[in-house]
């Protein structure tokens, strides 16, 4: 609850009395309630903030001078509130017990067995959570939905607090995190909206109330849109939806550019200044990834398919279905420009995370391409700027889905991790005698390497595949190299291979 900034002391004195402060815990330490909660902390010096995390080695980290996540701008707004108003803690009970506002920002994987496997949300942390604020609750709770869910989650969720309530009084609201990873903590700033969802009863909108207080300290109202619980769960789904769509549509564009001799740069450009479409994320690329398109995308399927819907759930399908064919069209340019066989030929990996500044690989193109190439005996050597060769490992050995769960209850693999695969500390080593080097993620560097010197350390002919349109084609062709770039009039050599096995 904000306090007035009142310069009549005695007054003040009266609000502090009655206002107590607001205390904010949040269920989950990833990479959506360890930087929201940071910036609350931040902005709201009056609101006390603890995040709480089942696996105390994220939360330990949280507490080091070494974030578990990265994310520009994230170090500077931790460590101005840790310690003063932000916490992180892994004593769940208390302080669930002590918060006013509760947010849960807990996994919620893809099914991988059961009815609706493949495509329906795993609420099991999500239950447990709200057991577990049944359980310890001992005075009203305002419970936040801050995971991306199913819509109904809410209904679901409040059943489990009503029935285990007693007596206290629960209201749950939904306030779905619209945060892009790499630019998380100037989209927490800076917000294009906040959506809260609630009941339309008194005590519902009290709640919507106490929350919109909380981001009224930095969020002009007019940002702040107030739903129903079902508007506000469907929204989420539905952004992530038209994102998504948004990237398969420029890449189905791009295989036709290859096959016609057009321009996809051009080509998007031009649409993109129809004020209707807009400029924004009309990059044709390799396919997205990140850890929410596919998954809410597949539960948004899945939920159209139990409501007799299935001309809506194929429509949303197949952006899935593009992002795959963006994928394996990618893999097969590889293998089929360079004699159709990679078997022990060493290919380098510019990158590996799903986009730039960011860490995250979770269900990032890299894997996919990885494992098209790991098919076809290649020795991969990757280099990324922030992920580390524990993680690649882990996630080339992962089976599908498999990475969203807690970091100690992810299933390990039987399959050891391979030897064809290699990691560098940069990406001149990584190119060192490779055939091959494909570009997989946009990091910056990438754009001012020196690939005169990449030339020279190649195996020739020296092949680019340039997955994010990051270098000049034209440049490289000069220098020697025989250059793939996704959307773009085809070099010589690729043009009368099969794109597409
Ligand atoms: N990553 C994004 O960019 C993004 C953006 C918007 C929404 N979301 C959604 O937010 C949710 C969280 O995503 P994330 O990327 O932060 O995931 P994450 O895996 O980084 O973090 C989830 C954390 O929850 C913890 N956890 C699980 N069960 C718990 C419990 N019962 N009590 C306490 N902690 C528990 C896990 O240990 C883990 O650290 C998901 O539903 C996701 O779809 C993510
Ligand atoms: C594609 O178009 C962009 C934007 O006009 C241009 O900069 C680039 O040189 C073009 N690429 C090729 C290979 O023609
Ligand atoms: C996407 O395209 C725009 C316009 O061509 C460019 O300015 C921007 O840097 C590109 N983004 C990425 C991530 O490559």
């Amino acid at each position: 609850m904000h306090i007035n900034q009142n310069k009549d002391n005695n007054k003040q004195t009266v609000k502090r009395v009655l206002v107590k402060m607001v205390k904010i815990c949040c269920l989950g330490a990833g990479y959506v309630g360890g930087p929201t909660m940071a910036v609350i902390a931040l902005k709201c010096p009056d609101v006390e903030v603890v995040v709480v995390d089942i696996t105390s080695a994220r939360i330990n980290a949280w507490n080091s001078e070494q974030l578990p996540i990265y994310e520009p701008g994230l170090d500077d707004v931790v460590k101005e509130s840790r310690g003063r108003n932000l916490f992180f803690s892994t004593d769940i009970e208390k302080h669930i017990g002590e918060a006013d506002i509760v947010f849960v920002s807990v996994n919620t994987p893809t099914k991988t067995q059961g009815l609706g496997a493949g495509k329906a949300a795993d609420l099991t942390y999500w239950e447990s959570a709200a057991r577990m604020i049944a359980d310890v609750a001992k005075s009203d709770k305002i419970v936040v939905e801050k995971s991306t869910v199913p819509v109904k989650t809410a209904e679901a969720i409040e059943k489990i607090l009503i029935h285990n309530s007693k007596g206290i009084n629960f209201q749950i609201l939904s306030n779905p995190e619209f945060l892009a990873e790499g630019t998380a903590i100037q989209d927490l700033f800076n917000p294009d909206r906040v959506l809260i969802g609630g009941r339309d009863t008194p005590e519902g909108k009290k709640a919507v109330q106490t929350l919109k207080e909380v981001y009224a300290h930095w969020v002009p109202e007019d940002r702040i849109l107030t739903t129903n619980l079902w508007s506000a769960e469907l929204s989420k789904l539905a952004a992530n939806a038209f994102l998504a769509q948004r990237i398969s549509s420029v890449n189905a564009i791009s295989a036709l550019c290859e096959a016609t001799g057009a321009n996809v740069s051009e080509v998007a450009y031009a649409v993109g200044k129809d004020a209707r479409i807009g400029p924004k994320f009309l990059n044709a690329s390799i396919g997205f990834g990140g850890s929410c398109f596919q998954k809410d995308i597949l539960n948004l399927v899945y939920i159209c398919e139990c409501n007799g819907l299935p001309e809506v759930a194929q429509y949303w399908k197949s952006v899935i279905q593009i992002n795959d064919y963006q994928k394996s069209r990618f893999v097969n340019r590889i293998v089929s420009s360079m004699f159709n066989t990679v078997a022990n030929k060493k290919i380098a990996m510019l990158g590996f995370a799903f986009k730039k500044d960011t860490g995250d690989t979770r269900e990032t193109p890299a894997i996919d391409v990885c494992n098209g190439l790991l098919g076809d005996k290649a020795n991969i050597c990757i280099y990324d700027p922030q992920v580390t060769q524990d993680q690649i490992e882990r996630d080339l050995a992962m089976n599908k889905f498999d990475w969203d769960h807690p970091t100690h209850l992810q299933p390990t693999s039987p399959m050891a991790v391979k030897k064809q695969v290699t990691v560098s500390s940069d990406a001149y080593s990584a190119t060192k005698d490779a055939h091959g080097v494909c570009i997989v993620t946009e990091w910056d560097e990438f754009k001012t390497l020196d690939f005169t010197r990449i030339y020279e350390g190649m195996q020739k002919p020296a092949f680019v595949f340039d997955g994010r349109n990051v270098v000049n084609p034209e440049k490289l062709r000069q220098i020697g190299f025989i250059v793939y770039s996704i959307g773009k009039p085809l070099d010589l050599w690729m043009k009368d291979m099969p794109a597409v096995a």
